[in-house]
């Protein structure tokens, strides 16, 4: 029986539901064109309206070279490969990407696909952690994705990976996954006394609202100002009440 050699993603999996299935996950590139072909023409209508907000039969060539050109720094994807009992790569059982918003900036719109068959595995959360772990290495802090509100498996994966929602206006919603930067290697102390000024932290992908959508103030600044317009109502009404009860004759602006 082949035992593939465990590579940093494979030793990921020996603890995963998935440990008796032989596949490895590993980077992709150019050379998976055929096998993204493969995938995608296999992925469920449902799957495929999922995954692209609209049900598709196959990847165009212009889709088939971006989503196989993955460099590793700018655009980085992942392939989860059957392999055989030689150890010998089959067909792709799932890919995941991330590719920055800004050349070299800090955040980056992730995307994910697990063929029909494989799903409910544990695959799309190993891809997903193998993802995160090389985005964190090549400096990404931040991951972020719109989900459809019905996709319930990628709501739980975007728990998992410690995303918070935002509610969007056409249903959908936006997830933002923090990355916790790579520690750093420790420097000789040499290089540590003569070390310059640390860089200040880049900003937020979203300099607007962050905040989750059940958190957002919005509604609470709405309520309290809707609590203060009543409270003056009340108020109003009770002085009127009163000078009418006085005889005194009613200001035109305290008429309710
Ligand atoms: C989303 C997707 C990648 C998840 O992959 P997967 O291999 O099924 O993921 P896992 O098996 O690791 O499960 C992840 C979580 O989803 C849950 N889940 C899986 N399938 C589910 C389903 N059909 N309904 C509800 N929850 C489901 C699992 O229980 C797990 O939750 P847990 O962490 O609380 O245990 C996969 O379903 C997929 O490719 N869907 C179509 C494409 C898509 O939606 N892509 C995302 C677009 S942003």
């Amino acid at each position: 029986m082949y035992t593939p050699t465990p590579t940093e993603h494979e030793a990921q999996l020996a603890d995963s539901r998935l440990s008796p299935l032989h596949l490895r996950i590993r980077p992709s590139g150019r050379t998976d064109r055929e096998r993204l072909d493969q995938c995608f023409r296999t992925l469920s209508p449902e799957s495929s309206r999922l995954r692209f907000f609209a049900t598709k039969r196959a990847l165009s060539d212009k889709e088939l070279d971006f989503f196989s050109g993955a460099d590793g720094g700018e655009h980085i994807a992942l392939a989860a490969i059957r392999l055989d009992d030689q150890g010998q790569e089959l067909e792709a059982l799932g890919f995941v990407r991330c590719v920055r918003l800004a050349p070299g900036g800090p955040c980056a719109e992730f995307s994910i696909t697990v063929l029909d068959a494989q799903q409910g595995q544990g695959l799309g959360t190993a891809l997903a952690e193998a993802l995160m772990q090389a985005a964190q290495v090549a400096g990404i802090r931040q991951l972020c994705f719109e989900v459809l509100a019905d996709n319930m498996a990628m709501r739980k994966l975007a728990r998992r990976m410690g995303g918070t929602p935002r509610r969007m206006e056409d249903g959908t919603l936006e997830f933002d996954c923090a990355l916790t930067p790579a520690p750093a290697p420790t420097p000789p102390p040499e290089a540590v006394a003569a070390a310059p000024t640390p860089a200040s932290t880049p900003p937020p992908c979203n300099p607007g609202w962050v905040l989750p959508w059940f958190a957002d103030p919005h509604d609470l600044v709405e309520a309290w100002f809707h609590g203060i317009d009543q409270t003056l109502g009340l108020a109003q009404r009770a002085q009127t009440g009163l000078l009418r009860w006085w005889g005194i004759p009613i200001p035109v602006e305290y008429t309710p």
